[in-house]
Parts: C-alpha cells; structure tokens; sequence
C-alpha cells in the first residue's frame, strides 16, 4: 500500500476568499496548498472593475506567502463593458469572468438577468481567449432545486456553447451525472471544477439526524447516482475535470440561522479531502493530473514546477478553525500534508 504521494503543487480553480478580518483568516490556508487559486468576485460590492480587482489581489497578497499568486475574475453584470473586460484581461489582472445568473447565490443579485445582455462580452472574451467561469444553475423558482444544474444546460449552457464555439468555458462545481456527461461529450473548450465536498456528500447529508446547514452549498448536493457519476469524473483521467474547492466560508452564526447561507469551508483540509476519495476509488496515480495538470493546461498556464507530499496518516479534523466550521468538522481523514 501506498503510503506517502508527491505531486507537482496543485491549483486551486475557484475559491471564495473573502474579505477583511474573513480573508485574514482563511486566505492563509489556500496559499500554504495551493501555488495559485482562481479567486471569486462575488464580494459586496462585486469586483466589477479592474481598479476593483487590482486592489482585493493586494489585499489578498497582504495576507498570504509571497509563493501564493492569487488568480483574479470580474464578476458579470448586465452593465459589463467589454473593453473593460479586455482591458483588465491584457494588463494581467483577470484571468477570467465569472457568470452568475442573478439571484443563484450568496452576493449574486447584481449577476446577469438575461444572457442575451452579455452576448458583447462573451464575443469579446472568445476573441481574446478569455475564460468564462459558470455558475451553472437556473433561477427560475419553477424549477425543482435539486434540477436547476440539468435544467441550465438545456437552456442555457447548451445555446451559449453553440453560439460562441471557440469560447473556453468552465462549467464549475459539478454536481449531476447531466453535468459530467455533457462535459465529457462537449467540445475541448468546455471544462468543469469539481468540489471535495461534492465527492464526498449526497443529499441526504443535509439531513442526517437533523438539518446540518454545514452541508449546505449551491449547487446543493444531489441523489447519490450523482455523486458517485461526479467521482468517477474526478478520478477517471480526463484533462476536462480538475480540483475547484469551491471553499466557501460564512460566520457560524451566518451558517446555524433560520435562514442559513449557502457554502462550506473547506481550505483548511482540501487536499487531505480529495487523496482521501483517489485513494478510496484507486486512482491515487491519477490524483495530480487532477489536482495540478489539468487546470493549467486549460487556462494556458505553466503548470507549478515545486511539489507537495501527502502522508498515509490519520488526520483528525477540528470541530473549529479560526470560528469556523471545517468541511468533516470531527471527522478523521486518511491522509495528511506533511511540512
Ligand atoms: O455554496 C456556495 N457558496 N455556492 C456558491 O455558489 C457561492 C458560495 C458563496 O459565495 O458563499
Ligand atoms: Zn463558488
């Protein structure tokens, strides 16, 4: 048996950073794993502008090691210019845009009302080679919850892919056996992140003895059919999955409320999270393409030159770290990031 794996640094392809005294806290865990994160606008207000964008990425690098190169993105809007979207893209400060369709999620009310409002700027990302990063779930209140990823691809992703061909687009946090078969069968400029807890967890884990708002994320766990068609994308070798934590961090008091915001934070143990699932699937020799090949290939990126070691060791996770809920809060994992 296997005890002790060394890749190549991993990227983390879409993380929540936050900001102020939140950022402070948990952006230091990102940077001791990951060489780079793709780091989400969803701030309030939203990164819109690329003066924005500049000063969070100094912020961000106030608080983390000088090795850490957070990766920004501009969070769309109906009022988006695109010039503005070249703009920050050619002097190097966003690496992609972020389509929130309005109303899906936490600090998503100034997201996109209709895509035909952003067709400017998605003619102009295909063109530049800009990477379009989606929240892939339909707002209409219709729509079952636990169907809105499906019901987004026939209506919209489906359209958007056909109309901008060469557009690279990532189809983040997959959580539906739809998703990974439509990634799988899509063109190469169609990608997807994939979460530890969406690896770990189905649906019935927001209700296992009791509500549990700590599993509680958009897009919302699904039935297990799903989770165990997203592991197998995880772990089977394709280029078009790779690591995405989705972390996402709220006060405890903003997770334990009667009406509890949505997103689990797990930075603290992300890669200790996914080894433990590539060791249980078998596929530990598939684990850095994953987690370190796959994404900056398809951003275009050098992909890291240091590496990583994870040990065979059990790792008992926190209830607590930093006054907030880990991601297997109490639980123990199979493995543990040595230095
Ligand atoms: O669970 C989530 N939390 N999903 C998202 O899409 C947003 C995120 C957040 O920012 O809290
Ligand atoms: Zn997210």
């Amino acid at each position: 048996m296997v005890s002790t794996i060394t890749i190549r640094r991993p990227d983390d392809w879409h993380v929540h950073l936050r900001d102020g005294a939140m950022l402070a806290a948990v952006a230091p865990f990102t940077a001791r794993q990951f060489a780079r994160a793709i780091v989400m606008p969803n701030l309030d207000p939203p990164v819109t502008t690329v003066t924005a964008a500049q000063q969070y990425r100094t912020r961000i690098l106030e608080t983390t090691a000088d090795s850490f190169q957070p990766l920004m993105t501009a969070y769309l809007t109906d009022a988006t210019d695109p010039d503005e979207l070249e703009r920050g893209h050619s002097e190097e400060v966003w690496v992609a845009a972020k389509l929130y369709p309005a109303g899906a999620t936490t600090n998503s009310a100034s997201g996109v009302t209709d895509i035909t409002r952003i067709r400017p700027c998605l003619e102009r990302m295909q063109r530049i080679g800009m990477v379009l990063c989606v929240h892939g779930e339909v707002t209409d209140a219709a729509v079952d919850i636990f169907d809105r990823e499906a019901v987004f691809i026939e209506r919209i992703l489906a359209p958007l892919l056909a109309d901008f061909p060469e557009l690279k687009v990532v189809f983040e946090h997959v959580t539906t056996r739809q998703a990974v078969d439509f990634v799988t069968d899509g063109p190469a400029n169609l990608a997807a992140t994939i979460t530890p807890h969406h690896l770990h967890l189905n649906r019935n884990a927001l209700f296992a003895g009791g509500l549990r708002p700590h599993a509680y994320c958009l897009p919302v766990a699904k039935r297990e059919e799903h989770r165990l068609a997203v592991r197998r994308a995880a772990v089977g070798g394709s280029a078009k999955f790779f690591l995405g934590t989705d972390s996402a961090p709220h006060p405890r008091s903003a997770k334990e409320s009667a009406c509890g915001c949505a997103g689990i934070f797990n930075a603290p143990f992300a890669l200790e999270s996914y080894a433990t699932v590539f060791d249980e699937e078998g596929a530990l020799d598939r684990f850095e393409g994953f987690a370190s090949d796959h994404g900056a290939d398809f951003y275009g990126l050098p992909r890291n030159r240091d590496t990583i070691t994870l040990d065979r060791a059990a790792l008992a996770v926190p209830e607590d770290v930093a006054g907030l809920v880990p991601f297997h809060a109490g639980q123990t994992l199979g493995w543990r990031l040595a230095g």
